[in-house]
């Protein structure tokens, strides 16, 4: 080898060390190429040293001073890359550490739905009376949804306009009274008290109707059970959950299965029943409907109606929200708007 080549044999391996030097990511990375390099047994300097006596006398001191070079270089190479490396292990450790000094950062906290925080708020209010929570099937079939419920064949509620029908002759239901008859066939023997809270559905749909809303149905049968009961039992419910000075009237009505039955109306709770637009000037707003458990729907459930009497009533659970809250559209309560849900905290 000639003293010109070996000395740009130096420079290739300058550069090829400034190759090796940009690809190490970590420590042992750099422990190979300080034993490469400069590792006292095989390192390539050394060996770049030894090559000193086959270079012509001439020239030694040239490519001895080149080789000097080339080791200063590695040298200082060597030891950035040691020190760019620590610094950013460091950096790293250092994300991790968990400063207990820091105030600690608060949970995100999501809301109960409207329709939930006042549905376990009439829960809460029929547990104290003494009421139990009973629940059955959204997909019902006829027999639970009308027939036992003593609604005639030819009833404008069993029509397609209001009933969402399955294929199968299943259908959703329409109201929460089956679970009634589904809780009185279950428990034969009276005394029964339960409330029986969920989604119900109708083909209907505008600014007060959605094809899904919630009711909650209320039973109790018993020995001597009167509409007196009833009436108390409501005025109890409703001042708990308005207020303690609300009015509640029963207006006389008909369901197929309470005998006699009522509407209730409450005195409204924004004009405290003076008179406003949202209760259209009469200051009344009706809130569920009710009555005396018809005979016919007893015995049909195996409960002898000679003995036992009993009440139901019926209430939209959507609708209270909306009162209590102040909401103009029941869709407002369906459309899952973060903004509305969030202004609503208990
Ligand atoms: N099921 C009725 C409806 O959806 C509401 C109702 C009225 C329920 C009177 C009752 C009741 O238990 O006695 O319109």
């Amino acid at each position: 080898m000639t003293a010109t080549s070996a000395i740009d044999h130096l420079e290739e391996l300058a550069e090829q060390f400034r190759r090796q030097v940009s690809e190490v990511t970590d420590r042992q990375g750099w422990e190979a190429l300080r034993l490469q390099w400069v590792g006292r047994k095989q390192g390539r300097l050394r060996d770049l040293m030894g090559r000193m006596k086959d270079i012509p006398a001439d020239a030694r001191r040239t490519y001895g001073q080149a080789v000097n070079r080339l080791k200063v270089d590695v040298e200082s190479g060597l030891q950035a890359l040691e020190e760019s490396l620590a610094t950013a292990s460091e950096a790293e450790a250092q994300s991790d550490v968990l400063d207990i000094t820091l105030p600690g950062r608060r949970p995100q906290l999501g809301t109960l739905h409207p329709v939930t925080q006042v549905m376990r708020e009439i829960e809460s209010i029929f547990a104290e009376l003494g009421y139990s929570v009973a629940e059955g099937p959204e997909i019902e079939d006829d027999y639970h949804n009308f027939e036992a419920l003593n609604f005639p064949l030819d009833h404008p509620a069993r029509e397609t306009q209001d009933t969402f029908f399955f294929d199968n002759g299943m259908l959703l239901r329409t109201h929460t009274s089956p679970v009634q008859v589904r809780t009185m066939l279950e428990r034969s023997a009276p005394p029964i008290r339960v409330i029986c809270p969920g989604r119900v559905f109708r083909n209907d749909n505008d600014l007060r109707h959605s094809p899904m809303f919630h009711q909650v149905e209320g039973l109790a049968i018993g020995e001597g059970l009167s509409l007196g009961d009833l009436k108390g039992t409501l005025e109890a419910f409703i001042q708990r959950l308005f207020s303690a000075d609300t009015g509640v009237r029963l207006r006389p009505s008909f369901f197929p299965f309470t005998e006699p039955s009522a509407e209730v109306d409450i005195t409204c709770p924004f004009c405290s029943g003076n008179g406003c637009a949202v209760c259209s000037n009469t200051g009344w707003m009706e809130i569920l409907g009710c009555g005396m458990v018809d005979p016919r729907v007893l015995s049909g459930c195996g409960i002898d109606p000679d003995r036992y009497s009993g009440y139901a009533f019926g209430l939209g659970i959507d609708r209270v929200a909306m009162i209590r809250y102040g909401i103009p559209n029941i869709r407002l309560l369906f459309d899952n708007d973060e903004r509305l849900l969030r202004q609503i905290r208990v």
